[in-house]
């Protein structure tokens, strides 16, 4: 369906930072972006220095950096001056315990005042943070920390006992263990964060770090294997910093909230590194969506630029579009989405509930921030991701023979979304996979995955991804995990995993279970497997309905179709099944 374009006028975007979108694009250069940032001596750069220290020297200490609120609405503030002390802290409890450069940080927390601390104290002690999502569960954290063996972790009590000490032992790279929200009766081998930071020195020298060091290191899914480890370097911070000005529209005057978690990458790009970077004041709601909740922070807080997600805009979708007007929300100037599709009923229901469009953008874990993006100074058209950063190329290509991609021009024409490579945020490989890594990377392109197009007018849209991964409420899932977690259950013989639509989270985990010889599938099986799969996968991953097949689709390599399965249960066409396999036995 075509929707009507959202026209932009003048008064729209007097002050936004991008006026005019062409010009500004044709003479954009990286090293421009890169000159508004500090750097170290030498030629360094660390994301931390750039996101707090720099503003301290530059005599904005005073200003508030974080406001942080608490599930029981508990307020807690902290300026660019305090940031860097408890940052400091956080830094000098690592050296002290020989965590150094380049050894890997994790982090399995909620939105904690801790987990903004270590995780811009990790970048300053030079060591490599890697984000965990707070839902997962025991296997999913035990894979990612394997990957990238790591050698501390910060994490609360509750989680450490249920999700990392029935295997620690396991893991003998990890050497220290920094809890939070800890009892008298800590577990043995843990430290108690918060009476370290107490006592640990508030000043620290940043390591020095140069731009090709390792700093961030964030798990993604693919269709087969274990989780990939996306590896970012200090040098990403340029994008973000970039990026947030130029589609976040961030001013240092802003007050901006992103409601992603940092446990997934958006919330530590744009939920931590790029609010920061450009001196702006950020609000983190610990507690959960609440729609009442949600637009009481917006108007309490005077949030002028918030940035969510097509789940969340959903939810609140579910209130009358009449809701939000019973907020004072004079101040919001911005709002932009990102991770899932965002339907056009949704950017429209956005002008009719809050008097403007929200802006879609896309960018993937790989890409490291935000690619491309509905500007504030641009007309939207609703369904549609907008136009590529400046600095960004993005294009449309099929596979031709021979492993070599064409790029399709025509507009409106389906084809694989590509980018150029060569923005600072690009992953630098997967670690320790060379050859995935490589794969990525075709004729001159980095391949996303994703199937797009491009209208005349240059605006990108949506179609859908090229592989089997699943995306739920904006969190992207490997079949792949899930399926070795429901293989894992004794009774199972075979599992496929699949993501069906769901209005609100876009898809949900579904699973496909072959049962081995002397089980039945009966409804108390069905609520044990589903039990087994949550508690080792948690809830963030695990899938929300399981169903039994007799057999499964398979090609005869004997990889599971899982296209054709979803093709089954939504009663679309088969498509090719060539390869099919006889699904007798
Ligand atoms: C995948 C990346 C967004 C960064 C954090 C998540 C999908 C992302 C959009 C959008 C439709 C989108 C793509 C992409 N996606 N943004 N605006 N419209 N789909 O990163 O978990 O690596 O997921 O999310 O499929 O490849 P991620």
């Amino acid at each position: 369906m075509e929707w009507e374009r959202i026209r932009k006028r003048p008064e729209d975007y007097v002050s936004a930072n991008l006026q005019e979108y062409e010009g500004y694009a044709k003479n954009f250069a990286w090293s421009q972006a890169r000159a508004l940032l500090d750097g170290l001596p030498g030629g360094g750069l660390n994301i931390a220095h750039e996101a707090v220290d720099r503003h301290v020297l530059a005599g904005r200490g005073d200003k508030l950096a974080l406001r942080w609120i608490g599930r029981d609405d508990r307020i807690r503030d902290f300026s660019y001056a305090t940031l860097r002390a408890q940052t400091n802290r956080f830094a000098n409890i690592l050296a002290q315990a020989g965590i150094a450069k380049g050894d890997r940080v994790y982090l399995l927390l909620g939105r904690s005042v801790e987990l903004y601390i270590a995780a811009l104290g990790t970048l300053k002690n030079g060591s490599v943070l890697s984000p965990m999502f707070s839902a997962f569960g025991p296997e999913p954290a035990k894979a990612r920390m394997t990957i990238g063996n790591a050698k501390a972790l910060v994490t609360t009590e509750a989680f450490y006992r249920r999700k990392i000490e029935p295997w620690r032992k396991e893991l003998a790279s990890l050497q220290h263990v920094f809890l939070t929200e800890c009892s008298a009766n800590r577990p043995p081998g843990t430290v108690d964060l918060n009476a370290a930071l107490a006592q640990a020195s508030d000043s620290f020298e940043t390591v020095w770090t140069s731009p090709e060091d390792m700093a961030l290191l964030h798990f993604t899914s693919g269709t087969t294997g274990k989780p990939k480890g996306a590896v970012h370097v200090h040098e990403a911070v340029v994008a973000h910093h970039i990026t947030g000005q130029l589609a976040l529209d961030l001013h240092a005057d802003d007050i901006f909230w992103c409601t992603a978690d940092p446990g997934w990458i958006t919330g530590t790009s744009y939920g931590i590194i790029s609010p920061l970077t450009n001196g702006v004041t950020m609000i983190v709601d610990q507690a959960e969506f609440d729609a009442e909740r949600w637009c009481r922070i917006l108007q309490d807080q005077k949030v002028t630029i918030w940035y969510t997600a097509p789940t969340a805009i959903r939810m609140l979708m579910k209130t009358s579009a009449d809701f939000p007007k019973r907020f004072d929300l004079s101040k919001l100037r911005l709002m932009a989405s990102v991770g899932e599709p965002l339907n056009p009923e949704a950017v429209v229901w956005g002008v009719d509930a809050f008097g403007k469009p929200f802006h879609d953008n896309w960018w993937q874990t790989e890409t490291g921030g935000i690619m491309i993006s509905n500007y504030l100074s641009m007309d939207v058209k609703p369904g549609s991701m907008g136009r590529p950063l400046p600095g960004v190329t993005a294009g449309i290509v099929e596979r031709v023979e021979g492993g070599a991609v064409r790029e399709i021009t025509e507009p409106m024409a389906m084809g694989e979304l590509a980018l150029r490579p060569g923005w600072p945020s690009m992953m630098r490989a997967y670690l320790n996979e060379e050859e995935r890594y490589r794969k990525c990377f075709v004729g001159g392109w980095y391949l996303t995955g994703d199937l797009a197009m491009r209208d005349s007018d240059g605006y990108f849209w949506f179609v859908g991804r090229n592989d089997d991964v699943i995306k739920s409420a904006g969190h992207l899932i490997g079949p792949f995990e899930v399926e070795s977690a429901l293989m894992e259950h004794p009774a199972v013989a075979e599992a496929g995993v699949i993501g069906v639509p769901e209005p609100t989270a876009g898809e949900v985990v579904k699973a496909y279970v072959a049962l081995k010889g002397g089980f039945e599938p009966s409804e108390a099986l069905r609520k044990e497997l589903l039990g087994h799969a949550r508690q080792r996968l948690g809830p963030a991953v695990a899938p929300k309905d399981i169903a039994f097949r007799q057999n499964l689709p398979k090609t005869r390599s004997g990889k599971i179709m899982r296209r054709l399965l979803k093709a089954r249960e939504l009663g679309l066409p088969e498509g090719d099944i060539s390869t099919l396999e006889s699904e007798e036995r």
